[in-house]
């Protein structure tokens, strides 16, 4: 059924938030524009053309397609992790960055043995600035209760520090622009044991294409940027909350997490 009238203020208030719920976050311009209307220029009329003046002002596409080899840089200077935040929280190489609210750095404590790596920041950590505090957050912090932990005595980042729009996998350039910032976060935290969250962080991480459901579970040595460390991935507490009956996995996964860190001395 198609209604011909202009909505009311309740109405334009619920398509917004079935458009923020569908994932759609950013007003690109005034008026829609049917792409698939347009006729594209010829090649020699192109060529052969003066540009033209700009008009409207640019959509905010972004600083897109940042230098991977300047970001290696930046990173690399940080001689802190509250200097690597200030840097992080000035670089524009990242798309990423426009669409996000704020940057979500870490939580956690720095001088932890322990660091936890997620995927990157959903809605709830768009919003409070500190990664894992939605729901998948808060099954999270029962996981390290059921083994004794707590925030004080792990440090918890993402393989990318700014919401994906929609809450979507990070794309394959994002990453990389985003990888020297996370192995510069290790390297200054130098933990001695890492858990990765998830199959994307354990990807990103372990360097691997293959599947969290075979890699769980399996203690390997990495280097991550320049400092080596004994690595497990587990199941994401995203997936656990859909998937209750993957949480037995996940269980041995946090109880050899406490067993690995009791034989190294660390609890
Ligand atoms: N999922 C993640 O991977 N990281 C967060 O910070 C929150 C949810």
């Amino acid at each position: 059924m198609s209604q011909d009238r202009t909505l009311n203020n309740a109405e334009l208030l619920s398509v917004l938030d079935w458009y923020r719920a569908a994932g759609v976050d950013l007003a690109m311009g005034e008026d829609p524009v049917d792409r698939f209307a347009q006729k594209p220029p010829a090649a020699s009329a192109a060529i052969a053309r003066p540009a033209p003046a700009p008009t409207a002002a640019p959509v905010a596409t972004g600083p897109v397609g940042g230098d991977p080899s300047e970001a290696r840089r930046l990173a690399g200077s940080a001689g802190s992790l509250e200097q690597l935040q200030a840097i992080l929280g000035d670089y524009d190489g990242c798309g990423l960055k426009l669409r996000a609210t704020q940057l979500v750095f870490a939580d956690g404590n720095p001088d932890a043995r322990i660091m936890l790596i997620g995927e990157a920041p959903g809605a709830e950590e768009d919003r409070q600035g500190k990664p894992f505090v939605g729901r998948s957050g808060q099954l999270l912090d029962r996981m390290l209760g059921a083994i004794g932990l707590d925030r004080t005595q792990v440090y918890i980042a993402n393989t990318v520090p700014w919401r994906p729009p929609g809450n979507r996998t990070p794309t394959p350039e994002e990453m990389e622009l985003c990888l020297p910032f996370l192995h510069r976060q290790v390297e200054l935290v130098a933990p001695k044991l890492v858990l990765t969250l998830g199959g994307p962080a354990m990807q990103t991480v372990f360097n691997t294409t293959a599947g969290i459901i075979k890699m769980r579970g399996k203690w390997q040595d990495v280097r991550i940027g320049t400092h080596e460390v004994h690595a497990m991935p587990t199941l994401h507490p995203a997936y656990l909350l859909r998937n209750p009956a993957a949480k037995q996995q996940a269980w041995k996964d946090m109880l050899s997490l406490r067993l690995e860190a009791e034989g190294l001395g660390l609890l």
